[in-house]
C-alpha cells in the first residue's frame, strides 16, 4: 500500500473533525478531505463558526483549511462523499455508533447501520485500492463484517485492507490529546498486506507522534482495547462514586479518599473525581456494548459486572436528586432552582448523556421552576434535550417544558430569587476556590480564549438575590464550601458530610452526646 497521499474521512463529528484537522495540520504534504451527509455541519466546518467547541481547535483548523503565506490549504470539508472516497488511498470511517434503540439488543448493542452504509459506499465508489480504517468505536470483530461487505460489493481487482485505529481523545481536551497522545493504536491482520497497510497509517501519525508511541497489534485486540479502555475509565468513576455514598454517611471526605488512594502509584490519581455521574457519548454506550458482547458470548457474570458500572452511575444521579429534595424540606413545588452547567463536562458544548438532563427531569417531576445557565451549550440544544428526554412536560404535568424551565445567558439571572443552586458541570467560572498557578505545561497548552477565560462568578452578589435559606448542591466539588458558608450558604458536596450533618456532629461533640455516625 506504500505511502498515503490522499485521505478521506467519513463523518465530520467530534472525532472526525478534530482528528483530521490535526493530521492535516501536521502533514502539509497530505490532502485531507472530511465528508459528511449533513450539509449544515459541513457548512459550519467551512465557516468561522465551527460546529463544535473545543479549546485550540479553531487555530488548527484555520491554518490547514485556509492556508497561510507559506503553506497551501490541505484540509477540506465537503458533502461530496463519492468524490472524496474515489481520490483517497486511505479512508477513515468516523461515523456515529450509538446504542441501538429498537430490535435485537435494543438498549445495549451498538447501532452499526451508519458504519455499514459508509462501508457500502466505499465499496461502490472505489476504483483503486483503499486502506479502510475503523476510527469509530465498534464491537470486537466488526472488521470481519467490513471485509466481507467490501469484497462482496467491490469492483474486481480493487483491493481493500481494513485496519482498526480507535480514537482515545476526550472532549474538552481533544487538541492536546491529539497533539501529544499517550499512544496511537493500530490493529491489522498479521499478514504482509495487513502489516504494510498498518505501516502506511503509522507513517501518517509519525508526522508528529514519536514512533515508540505508535503501537501495532492484531485487529481484534485493537477493537476490544477501545471498549476495554473506556470500561476501565468509567469503572474508576463508578468506584469513587460508590465510595462517595459511604463518605456522605460516615463523615469521611471523598476528596481525601481519592488523594490517599491516588498517591499509590499502582492506582494513580486520574479519573478519581467523584461527581454527580459520568456523561458523554462514549462511556455508557461502550459499556453497554461490552455488556451485550459478553451476553452474546454466554458470559452472564461478565455482563453483570460491567453492567453494574452503569447501574452505579444511574444510582449516583438519583441519589443526588434525592439529597436535594430532602434538604429542601421534601417539597420543590414552585421553588426556583438554578442549575449551573448543562454540558457533560467543562470546556465542551456537548450535552450527550449529560447528568444534567436526567437530574433536571427528576426536578421537573417535583414541579420545581428550573433556571439553567451554561457558558457554552446553545439554548436550542437545551430545549431539544429536555423535549426529547422521556417527555419532561408530561412528567411535570405542565403544558410545555417552557412552563417550568427557563434558560438564562448569565449566572446572576439564573440565580436571582432561587432557593437553591445546583452545580452540574465543573466550569471554572463556578468555582470560588483559590486559583492554582498553572504549571509550565498547562500554560503552554493551546486555548482559543473563549469560555475557559470567563470571569469567576461573584458568589456574594448571588447571595444578595437569593431566597433564604440559600442552598448550594455542588455535584462536582468545585466550590470551597467553608467560604460559601461564611456568605450564609448551606452547602452540600458530593462525598462530604452536608452542612446540617456537620452542625449536628459539632453539637454532639460539644454536648458529649456523640452517636455512632452510622
Ligand atoms: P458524531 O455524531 O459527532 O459524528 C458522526 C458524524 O457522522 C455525523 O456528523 C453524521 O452525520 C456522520 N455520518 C453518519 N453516517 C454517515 C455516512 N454514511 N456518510 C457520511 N457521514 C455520516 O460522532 P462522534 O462523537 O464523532 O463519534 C464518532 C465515533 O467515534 C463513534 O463511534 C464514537 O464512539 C467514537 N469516539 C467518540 C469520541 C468522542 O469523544 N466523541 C471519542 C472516541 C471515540
Ligand atoms: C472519554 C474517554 O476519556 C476518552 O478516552 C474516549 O476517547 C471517549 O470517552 P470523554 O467522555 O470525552 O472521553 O470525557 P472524560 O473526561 O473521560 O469524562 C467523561 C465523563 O466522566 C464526564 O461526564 C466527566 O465529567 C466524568 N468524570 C471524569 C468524572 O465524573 N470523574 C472523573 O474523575 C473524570
Amino acid at each position: 500500500h506504500g505511502r498515503v497521499q490522499n485521505i478521506c474521512c467519513i463523518g465530520a463529528g467530534y472525532v472526525g473533525g478534530p482528528t483530521c484537522a490535526v493530521i492535516a495540520n501536521k502533514n502539509p504534504h497530505l490532502k485531507v478531505t472530511v465528508v459528511d451527509l449533513s450539509q449544515p455541519r459541513i457548512d459550519a466546518w467551512n465557516s468561522p463558526h465551527l460546529p463544535i467547541y473545543e479549546p485550540g481547535l479553531q487555530e488548527i483548523v484555520e491554518l490547514a483549511r485556509d492556508g497561510s503565506a507559506d503553506r497551501k490549504p490541505n484540509l477540506f470539508f465537503s458533502t461530496d462523499v463519492d468524490a472524496a472516497i474515489a481520490e483517497a488511498d486511505l479512508v477513515f470511517v468516523s461515523v456515529n455508533t450509538p446504542t441501538k434503540v429498537s430490535g435485537t439488543g435494543a438498549g445495549f448493542a451498538s447501532e452499526l447501520s451508519y458504519v455499514e452504509s459508509a462501508i457500502r459506499k466505499i465499496a461502490e465508489v472505489a476504483t483503486t485500492d483503499k486502506i479502510v480504517v475503523e476510527k469509530s468505536t465498534v464491537p470486537v470483530r466488526t472488521a470481519d463484517s467490513m471485509r466481507e461487505i467490501l469484497s462482496a460489493i467491490g469492483k474486481p481487482g480493487v483491493r481493500f485492507e481494513v485496519l482498526s485505529n480507535p480514537e482515545f481523545l476526550a472532549e474538552g481536551t481533544a487538541i492536546p490529546d491529539l497533539l501529544t497522545p499517550d499512544r496511537i493504536l493500530i490493529g491489522s491482520l498479521v499478514n504482509e498486506s495487513g502489516l504494510s497497510a498498518a505501516s502506511a497509517l503509522a507513517n501518517v501519525y509519525a508526522g508528529w507522534v514519536p514512533r515508540d508511541r505508535i503501537i501495532t497489534m492484531n485487529l481484534w485486540s485493537s477493537e476490544l482495547a477501545k471498549l476495554a479502555a473506556n470500561a476501565l475509565l468509567a469503572q474508576r468513576i463508578s468506584s469513587i462514586n460508590a465510595l462517595s455514598a459511604i463518605c456522605e454517611a460516615t463523615g469521611a471526605d471523598v476528596e481525601e479518599i481519592a488523594f490517599a488512594c491516588g498517591t499509590d502509584t499502582r492506582i494513580g490519581s486520574k479519573m478519581l473525581r467523584a461527581s454527580v455521574g459520568f456523561g458523554g457519548s462514549c462511556f455508557k454506550k461502550d459499556i453497554l456494548s461490552l455488556t451485550y458482547i459478553s451476553e452474546t458470548l454466554h458470559l452472564p457474570e461478565v455482563a453483570a459486572y460491567w453492567r453494574s458500572v452503569v447501574d452505579i452511575n444511574e444510582y449516583q444521579k438519583d441519589r443526588f436528586t434525592n439529597r436535594i429534595i430532602t434538604c429542601l424540606y421534601n417539597s420543590l413545588t414552585n421553588k426556583k432552582i438554578a442549575v449551573l452547567g448543562f454540558s457533560y463536562k467543562k470546556d465542551t458544548g456537548d450535552t450527550r448523556e449529560s447528568a444534567a438532563i436526567s437530574i433536571i427531569k427528576n426536578l421537573a417531576g417535583e414541579r420545581a421552576k428550573i433556571s439553567i445557565y451554561d457558558p457554552k451549550v446553545e439554548e436550542r440544544q437545551i430545549w431539544q434535550d429536555l423535549q426529547g428526554y422521556g417527555n419532561v412536560s408530561s412528567v411535570a404535568g405542565a403544558g410545555s417544558v417552557k412552563d417550568f424551565v427557563t434558560v438564562e445567558n448569565n449566572v446572576y439571572d439564573a440565580c436571582a430569587d432561587a432557593h437553591a443552586i445546583i452545580i452540574l458541570t465543573e466550569w471554572d467560572e463556578f468555582s470560588n476556590k483559590a486559583i492554582a498557578k498553572p504549571t509550565a505545561a498547562q500554560a503552554n497548552k493551546p486555548t482559543n480564549g473563549h469560555a475557559s477565560t470567563n470571569p469567576r462568578m461573584d458568589w456574594s452578589r448571588v447571595a444578595d438575590t437569593m431566597k433564604r435559606p440559600m442552598f448550594v448542591f455542588d455535584g462536582r466539588n468545585v466550590v470551597d464550601a467553608r467560604a460559601l458558608e461564611e456568605l450564609g450558604f448551606r452547602v452540600e458536596c458530593i462525598g462530604k458530610p452536608g452542612t446540617n450533618w456537620a452542625k449536628e456532629r459539632m453539637l454532639q461533640a460539644q454536648t458529649g452526646k456523640g452517636a455512632s455516625p452510622v
